[in-house]
């Protein structure tokens, strides 16, 4: 098409041309919140429609499908390939190496004294790991203390999974860590690595990742854990699905265990089977 001079000339990709607004219509938009509330617990608020907007784009154009009823009719298909893209789109994964680090000094005092009793392997479980930083500051912790241990980390999204199985990561997100932790669990990449980290093969020994949409009603733990990390997700769930994840990890965790929580998440604060034991840390009693 020729533009005309001091117009702009109309793309012929209608996605391109239009905004949120036009494009992901209210009914569409609906669907959307609807089926990331059935698959993943996730309860979007109104105001994330460009947000959904733009991230789903991606996946409209990967799918070279024309508008985004086209699309949810395509998600919601008996078998569909294009569902767990579709969750992967919509989770936010924002996390980092020993994020809220209060939560890793009472871990660090937990695994101490299990080390000082010889007690049993400290079992924790990093239950929306994200692209893996918080199971491996776990991980990290526990070898620090000198404690025998396993990490479990696990995750809805299998493309952040993807990232914490690979255990690499760039040099940037690791410069909050002192450089001797830094030197004791990582190995600086070279050559066609250079600029990235990965985890020693000590550590890697102690975490395994799998899949697990913490909404299912089934979990594969066949025995208790003594710490359970479940930070900065909740806040994505109503309360009723808070209320039944919390009374699940008061079973799953052994009496004197610790639940950790993100710092806007208190909803441990109302069980009677737990108690404070430090910000936004709870202790199984
Ligand atoms: C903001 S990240 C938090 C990562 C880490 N826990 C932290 O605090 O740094 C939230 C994670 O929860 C995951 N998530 C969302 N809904 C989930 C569900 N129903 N089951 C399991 N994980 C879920 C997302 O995929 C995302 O990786």
């Amino acid at each position: 098409m020729a533009a005309v001079p001091g117009s702009f000339a109309l793309t012929s990709d209608p996605l391109l041309a239009g905004d949120a607004a036009t494009l992901l219509n209210d009914g569409d938009f609906a669907t959307v919140r609807q089926l990331i509330a059935d698959y993943a617990g996730i309860k979007l608020t109104l105001q994330k429609r460009n947000m959904v907007y733009n991230r789903l784009l991606r996946r409209l154009r990967t799918r070279r499908v024309g508008n985004f009823g086209e699309y949810l009719e395509l998600v919601q298909r008996e078998g569909s390939d294009e569902r767990e893209a579709f969750v992967n789109a919509l989770t936010t994964n924002l996390t980092a190496f020993f994020r809220e680090p209060h939560h890793f000094e009472l871990l660090h005092e937990h695994a101490q004294r299990r080390a000082q009793e010889r007690g049993a392997p400290l079992r924790c479980w990093s239950s929306a790991c994200s692209t893996g930083e918080e199971a491996w500051s776990i991980a990290m912790v526990l070898r620090e203390a000198g404690c025998a241990g396993e990490v479990l980390g696990t995750d809805i999204d299998t493309e952040v999974l993807a990232t914490a199985q690979a255990a690499i990561y760039r040099m940037e997100r690791t410069t909050s860590l002192p450089p001797e932790r830094l030197r004791r669990h990582f190995l600086r990449g070279a050559g066609s690595n250079e600029g990235l980290v990965t985890v020693r093969s000590e550590l890697r020994s102690l975490v395994r990742f799998g899949q697990l949409n913490l909404q299912s009603p089934v979990w594969p733990a066949q025995q208790r854990y003594d710490v359970i990390f479940c930070r900065n997700v909740v806040i994505y769930f109503d309360r009723e699905f808070q209320k039944k994840l919390l009374a699940r990890f008061a079973d799953l965790l052994v009496p004197g265990g610790l639940l950790m929580v993100g710092h806007s998440e208190s909803f441990p604060a109302a069980h009677p089977g737990f108690r404070s034991c430090g910000r936004t840390a709870y202790e199984r009693t």
